[in-house]
């Protein structure tokens, strides 16, 4: 495997895997490897002949008050764990290699990314959507690979994809979770012991709800209701939001008749935890 730091090495590289005829995909992370990310190299590595692996905690996608300082980080446990996956190219650039310093062009989505985490995070999806387009044009993909539990990260980077004419198919892997229902995150290392047990809350409201439509129940508001008691009950649990909208246009739902995302961040302790379910 392939270490490369320097984004115009990268770039060359890529244009000779393309020019020998040869198929990229591309994993974009922000490193802290886990099981939930190496199931996106395989599904690169399926796909495609030359597989690369972004490692770049993004400052541009990180608000004042957010964890950019403290997202962890261990750039030799990954790079190991990439070797082990297959990984054929490391791409893991300096922050100030990535961004001049004068820069001044930035890509916004401007639907998509208004509600859920792009409310409760402003800017956020400015960050995220001008990083991965920047990595696209470095790594030259026709494939990129992104996780389902980042539902809406997921959602405005096909449209940006679609709508800014990159020549990428961009493929979605389902949510990793752990053994006990955790969908895997590198933040869930900041949780203390009690703390994780108490994270279970965020997969049990969702199988509520879940349950709840299986059943009949087709009134999006009962759903949230039902979540929020549940959640209520463990006490380090703060709920950012829970939003039920319409899986396409993101727009929140009164009645979910077309197939609809149930989303929630929730605060336990001081740990932002995202997770989501489509119903259809
Ligand atoms: O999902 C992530 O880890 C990041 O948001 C991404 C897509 C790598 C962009 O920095």
């Amino acid at each position: 495997m392939q270490i490369i730091q320097d984004p115009l090495e990268m770039q060359q590289i890529a244009l000779a895997v393309r020019a020998a005829g040869k198929r990229i995909g591309v994993v974009p992370t922000m490193g802290f490897l886990h099981a939930g990310h190496l199931s996106l190299v395989r599904l690169a590595r399926e796909r495609t002949d030359v597989v690369i692996l972004t490692l770049f905690v993004n400052p541009t996608q990180f608000g004042p008050k957010e964890d950019l300082a403290k997202y962890p980080r261990d750039f030799e446990r990954d790079a190991a764990q990439c070797r082990v996956a297959g990984v054929d190219l490391l791409f893991a650039p300096e922050a100030g290699a990535m961004y001049a310093p004068d820069a001044s062009v930035y890509v916004t989505e401007e639907k998509l990314s208004r509600g859920l985490c792009g409310a409760s995070r402003p800017g956020h999806f400015r960050g995220v959507c001008t990083v991965v387009a920047k990595l696209f044009n470095l790594c030259l993909p026709h494939v990129a690979v992104f996780g389902a539990k980042d539902a809406q990260q997921l959602r405005v980077l096909r449209r940006m994809t679609r709508d800014l004419n990159f020549p990428i198919e961009i493929v979605a892997g389902p949510i990793i979770r752990e053994p006990d229902g955790l969908a895997m995150s590198s933040r869930n290392v900041y949780l203390s012991a009690d703390e994780r047990q108490q994270a279970l809350v965020l997969q049990s409201a969702l199988g509520e709800a879940e349950r709840l439509f299986r059943a009949g129940e087709r009134a999006a508001a009962p759903l949230k209701t039902a979540m929020e008691h549940l959640i209520a009950q463990a006490p380090a649990a703060k709920i950012d939001y829970i939003e039920i909208v319409d899986d396409d246009s993101l727009e929140p739902v009164a009645t979910l008749e077309k197939p609809a995302l149930i989303a929630l961040a929730v605060f336990v302790g001081k740990t932002r935890l995202i997770d989501n379910v489509v119903l259809r």
